[in-house]
């Protein structure tokens, strides 16, 4: 069985600890979009582990986890973080981490691009990540990217950065903005490219290998499927497709390669980084933050928080096709009285049960509500769905037939035993 697992929101749904939890019964983990803007929380045994670009399948050993040709790779930052995890005990070898040489590569130069752009749209900006993941991706798109394949070649990677540099500059020095050279930025990735050479390769012959001799094959999606280029509240998304059919295009192994497709959501609703956010809730912030909970895990920043929006469920369900709801954060609502759960939008005085595609659009939505009662009881020591207060079922039975897709799986706690599997 090989299974795909998408975030369903604006990313930071729980997806590392969902796959952390999932890759017991998996040979391969398998990253297939996105960059270093990820952040994978996952608590082994109370110790915290934050992945970007690894996928989270590194912290049980033996399995072979795979950086896919749809990545777009930071070789600087990875190191930064195969550093940090060695620090903590995991060892990384081109045994458990191989890298497609058809990824492309950010530079220093790309992260400084993501900055210029964002501050060029000034209080239109994006709010991105600022890890070069637009810039790159436009490369990709533009034909001017530079390939893994390519950039371990040092003549090579000379050569096209000689062409990309002074394109680069030319936008970067005008806005009084640091420039760069093609000695500087070869200094600067030299090191990191080194390190990751042995694992880098075409790893499309033995993903597919290991999927026609019967391993079983987990896809860790990042972002969320409302940061999706298509699907997503465009322009406020990131630069891939999160959703299940960029795993696809993103690894080099086929659609009839997937059998299942659990998504992953909060019991409510956040977003980091600008954009709309229809149930978006001052109050419900607060409390959670109070809480200690929804500081980002790549750049800190606070959460927004708001209650659960099936309106996006629906549609994520529906373009992922998720075959099985991994609900997050069931806890976070532990003490509340009543909750909120959204239904469908009023635009305009119409009833509508999927989110608009023009952007105009989404400025004139009134969520509308059903209010629930709370359990207003302590989730966190639950192991089955019997043990669960029996308000947390109904509300959980009730997003699940809003979303139109049955729950899988509940999260009560950050940790690796405190997730309840749902038959
Ligand atoms: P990802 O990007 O989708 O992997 O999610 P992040 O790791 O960025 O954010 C999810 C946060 O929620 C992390 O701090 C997790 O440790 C935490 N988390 C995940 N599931 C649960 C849960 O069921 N309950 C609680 N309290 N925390 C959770
Ligand atoms: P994980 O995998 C939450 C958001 C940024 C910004 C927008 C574009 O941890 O769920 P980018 O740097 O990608 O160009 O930024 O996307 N964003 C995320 N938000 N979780 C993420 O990843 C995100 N990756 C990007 O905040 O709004
Ligand atoms: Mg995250």
């Amino acid at each position: 069985m090989n299974t795909v697992v998408v975030g369903l929101q604006w990313g930071d749904e729980g997806k590392g600890k969902v796959v952390d939890l999932l890759t017991e019964q998996a040979d391969v983990v398998v990253r297939g979009q996105g960059g270093a803007n990820a952040g994978h929380t996952v608590i082994v045994e109370g110790k915290k582990y934050v992945l970007h670009l690894i996928p989270s399948g590194i912290l049980w050993g033996r399995k072979l986890n795979t950086i896919g040709n749809g990545v777009v790779l930071d070789p600087i930052s990875l190191c930064e973080e195969i550093t940090t995890l060695e620090g903590q005990g995991i060892a990384i070898t081109p045994d458990n981490l191989l890298i497609s040489n058809r990824a492309h590569l950010v530079t220093p130069l790309h992260r400084e691009l993501d900055a210029a752009r964002e501050a060029n749209l000034g209080d239109k900006k994006i709010g991105t990540t600022k890890r070069g993941i637009g810039p790159t991706y436009a490369d990709k798109a533009n034909r001017i990217g530079i390939r893994l394949a390519d950039a371990i070649r040092p003549e090579k990677l000379r050569e096209l950065l000689e062409i990309r540099v002074p394109e680069a500059n030319a936008i970067l020095e005008p806005l009084g903005l640091q420039t760069f050279t093609v000695d500087g930025l070869i200094e600067d990735l030299t090191p990191s490219i080194d390190r990751l050479r042995p694992h880098i390769s075409d790893i499309i012959p033995a993903l597919n290998s290991a999927w026609k001799s019967g391993q079983s094959i987990l896809f860790e999606g990042a972002q969320g499927s409302f940061l999706d280029i298509d699907f997503g509240t465009y322009p406020f998304v990131t630069s891939s497709n999160t959703t299940s059919g960029g795993c696809a295009t993103g690894s080099g192994l086929p659609p009839n390669a997937i059998q299942e497709v659990i998504g992953v959501c909060k019991a409510y609703t956040t977003r980091v980084g600008a954009g709309p956010f229809p149930t978006d809730n001052a109050d419900l912030a607060d409390y959670l933050h109070g809480l200690g909970r929804e500081f980002g895990a790549t750049t800190g920043r606070a959460r927004s928080c708001g209650w659960l929006d099936t309106v996006l469920l629906r549609y994520a369900c529906m373009v992922n096709g998720v075959t099985g709801l991994a609900i997050t954060n069931l806890d976070g609502l532990d003490e509340r009285e009543t909750i909120d759960i959204c239904t469908h939008y009023d635009i305009n005085g119409e009833k509508h049960e999927f989110p608009p595609a023009d952007r105009d659009a989404w400025d004139q939505i009134v969520p509308v509500y059903e209010t629930l009662p709370g359990w207003q009881k302590d989730t966190t020591e639950c192991r089955t769905w019997d043990e669960l207060p029996e308000n947390a079922q109904a509300y959980l039975n009730r997003l699940a037939e809003l979303a139109g897709a049955p729950v899988s799986h509940v999260g009560i706690g950050p940790g690796r035993e405190q997730t309840i599997s749902v038959k």
